[in-house]
């Protein structure tokens, strides 16, 4: 019935479920557990609950089931299940379709506890997994085996914001019958064509931009109603990663505002980027809609716009850049990202101090790199504010 809708109007109107008392806001029903009438409507409930049936929160929630439907209709897909966090939607998508000897395909750009998951974690449980470069289709398909379950890939680095070919790499994969799987946190779900590209699997930290406002853990895994129902959610509903009824309500309230707010930070980002680009103070300026920036035709293809986070390499290493973090009045320093507040990050001293200097350095992860994520501030305030923090370097 809304599936002719644009997203942004799936963003304010899919999945909402009223009570007998017809609220305009979506209820919160922060509950653990429902009542049943009788002995044999529980009995029957186990055996099978029907689409507005439920058992126990951990299990499935109205509240949770509104933001789960919302979000898998913005993205395009069959269904959705919400998880307590990002990294339990990484983690609840992989370890739900793994099992030991399987191999995996991973792009080795990664947040650092998506790295943990597939580099110590899996691995400790039997899992094969062959890091590549994300941005050569050639290594993916090299890489990519007969016996290849599962790929994955970050389709907008962090936070070196590498942009990958998604369509390419769904190919590559789905020619192996390997399950496509992407963190698409950095394309955020408003600037998202992840699924008519291929992604058979579709993770989101909801922390950042569907939130949106720095309040609520949370995450979701999009995908096919076999692969949410049959394999992702009896895993989580079984080990505990569901998302709390008030988050999904925050997060509901977020979605109403994303694509508005996604709209002015990336056009912010952009108008920072192209006048920061060859500031004397900076070695090189990261944006995917920048013209110098290797993947911007590819980015330009897979996201309706750049995205919120730009990065900044400063000149002169950590001295200079925690000097440009000191300095800074309107940007925060802080390791979130997707935030109303501009946010400042040192990725080689914060979220991605456990890799190694090799690894980092592999990475592009220097010691001048900032992570900046555009806030809803005044882009010349804003401006302003970087050039002024610059000059202090
Ligand atoms: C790309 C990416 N994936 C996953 C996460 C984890 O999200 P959460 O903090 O909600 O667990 C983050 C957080 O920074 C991230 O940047």
């Amino acid at each position: 019935m809304t599936k002719d809708w644009s997203p942004r109007t799936k963003s304010v109107h899919s999945g909402t479920r009223r009570s007998q008392y017809g609220e305009m806001s979506e209820a919160i029903f922060l509950t653990q557990g429902f009542v049943y009438d009788s002995a044999e409507q529980a009995e029957a409930r186990f055996i099978e609950s029907g689409p507005d049936e439920f058992i126990y929160a951990r299990y499935g929630n109205p509240t949770v089931r509104m933001f789960e439907d919302r979000i898998a209709a913005i993205e395009g897909t069959e269904d959705a299940f919400a998880t307590a966090s990002g990294m339990a939607a990484v983690s609840g998508a992989l370890t739900s379709m793994l099992k030991a000897g399987d191999h995996v395909v991973s792009a080795k750009a990664l947040f650092g506890s998506c790295l943990y998951i597939l580099e110590e974690i899996l691995t400790r449980f039997g899992v094969d997994v062959t890091f590549v470069d994300g941005t050569d289709l050639d290594a993916w398909k090299a890489a990519v085996r007969d016996d290849t379950k599962a790929v994955f890939l970050e389709s907008v680095s962090n936070p070196t914001l590498e942009v990958i070919d998604l369509k390419g790499v769904a190919e590559i994969a789905h020619a192996k019958g390997a399950t496509v799987v992407v963190d698409n946190v950095f394309a955020t779900p408003a600037f998202s064509k992840a699924a008519e590209l291929g992604a058979d699997v579709i993770v989101y930290s909801a922390t950042k931009h569907i939130d949106g406002q720095g309040r609520c853990l949370g995450g979701v895994i999009c995908g096919t109603k076999e692969f949410i129902r049959k394999t992702a959610e009896p895993y989580l509903k079984h080990t505990g990663g569901s998302l709390s009824p008030f988050n999904a309500w925050v997060m509901l309230k977020g979605l109403e505002t994303m694509h508005l707010r996604c709209a002015a930070q990336a056009e912010s980002a952009l108008f920072i980027a192209e006048a920061l680009e060859g500031h004397t103070k900076l070695d090189r300026t990261l944006y995917p809609y920048l013209d110098s920036h290797p993947q911007q035709a590819v980015a330009k293809e897979q996201m309706g716009a750049g995205g919120t986070v730009i990065s900044l390499d400063i000149k002169g290493g950590k001295d200079a850049a925690f000097r440009f973090l000191n300095a800074l009045d309107i940007v925060l320093i802080s390791n979130n990202l997707g935030d109303s507040k501009s946010i400042a990050t040192h990725p080689a001293t914060t979220t991605h101090q456990r890799l190694s200097v090799e690894q980092r350095a592999e990475l592009g992860i220097t010691d001048g790199l900032i992570r900046m994520s555009v806030g809803l501030e005044d882009k010349a305030d804003l401006l302003d504010d970087i050039r002024t923090a610059l000059d202090a370097v």
